[in-house]
């Protein structure tokens, strides 16, 4: 197993915060409380951020008033950022911070309105998918707008034995562009993309089941959003099993279900859960900001 290199703390004379880390009465998540993201972070309370991370896999910062620029720094202590295939809804002067937001502005959406509507893990159709993202809340609607989190960990160990042998040592295919067009055709979120873009999301194999690798726990990894087929079976074959597994996923014993409030930072990995964007009335406005930090390959 490996185990992430968190950057260390800076030099400056961080003090211990008393953070709270409240478990969600769900069986995923929990909440953190005591926390200021403005003031320096010190190497005891980033190590406990961390583990919560790992155990309860998203984490919910209440009240966080951070700039992009703060934003960025948190999220790089976990890891390399990723940037959006779509630069088309990259924050101003922040190729990091991909826009999400159903706010259409002189008749152009300002950020990718869309994102989350199938359950998916971020970046799961590249080499190396997210470790984690990070959502932090701009404009929240008066209503919706609500987060869905999946625990693939509870997934695998639930999933009907025929199932676990149909998958077991089998891998999928992952694609960008699976239900692209799909959502091109009902949103005006989905520019055309370029061959520059075609290029950097080309189709990745990973395994159904992959193993955690900060914690060797197993997960299901596969998405309604972007696995398009297992690899070594008939099509039908194929499509029958993935429907039955995302069937299973999102049981709602499986589920926590965030309701935001402003300021709230939100942290999951992608390597536990899978998500989804339950979705916002349209006359009502919705801005958050995300980084995606860089994972493994998965095995
Ligand atoms: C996402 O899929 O990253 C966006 C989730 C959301 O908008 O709630």
């Amino acid at each position: 197993m490996t185990t992430a290199t968190p950057t260390q703390a800076p030099a400056s004379a961080a003090v211990s915060q008393r953070i709270e880390i409240r478990p969600f009465n769900a069986r995923v998540g929990a909440e953190v409380l005591g926390l200021d993201l403005n003031q320096p972070l010190c190497a005891d309370d980033f190590a406990r951020i961390h583990r919560a991370h790992l155990d309860h896999h998203v984490l919910v910062f209440r009240d966080q008033r951070i700039t992009p620029d703060q934003h960025i720094a948190f999220s790089r202590r976990f890891g390399p950022l990723q940037i959006h295939v779509l630069h088309q809804f990259q924050l101003p002067g922040y190729p990091e911070v991909l826009i999400v937001s159903n706010i259409v502005e002189d008749g152009k959406p300002i950020g990718l309105g869309d994102a989350g509507h199938f359950w998916h893990s971020d970046l799961s159709y590249k080499e190396k998918p997210s470790l984690g993202s990070l959502l932090h809340a701009q404009e929240l609607p008066a209503e919706g707008g609500d987060t869905l989190f999946a625990n693939m960990h509870l997934a695998w160990d639930t999933l009907p034995a025929h199932l676990r042998s149909a998958v077991a040592g089998r891998t999928a295919e992952h694609t960008y562009l699976a239900r692209y067009a799909e959502l091109q055709k009902r949103s005006p979120w989905r520019p055309d993309l370029s061959a520059g873009q075609i290029a950097q999301v080309k189709p990745v194999v990973h395994p159904i089941v992959r193993m955690h690798p900060e914690t060797g726990r197993k997960a299901l990894f596969v998405s309604e959003h972007f696995t398009t087929r297992i690899i070594g079976l008939p099509e039908d074959e194929s499509r029958h099993l993935l429907e039955e597994i995302f069937a299973h996923s999102v049981r709602p014993e499986h589920l926590y279900r965030h309701v935001w409030s402003e300021h709230d930072l939100v942290f999951w990995d992608n390597r536990s859960l899978m998500h989804l964007a339950a979705g916002t009335p349209d006359h009502l406005r919705r801005k958050l900001y995300r980084t995606t930090i860089e994972g493994d390959v998965p095995f």
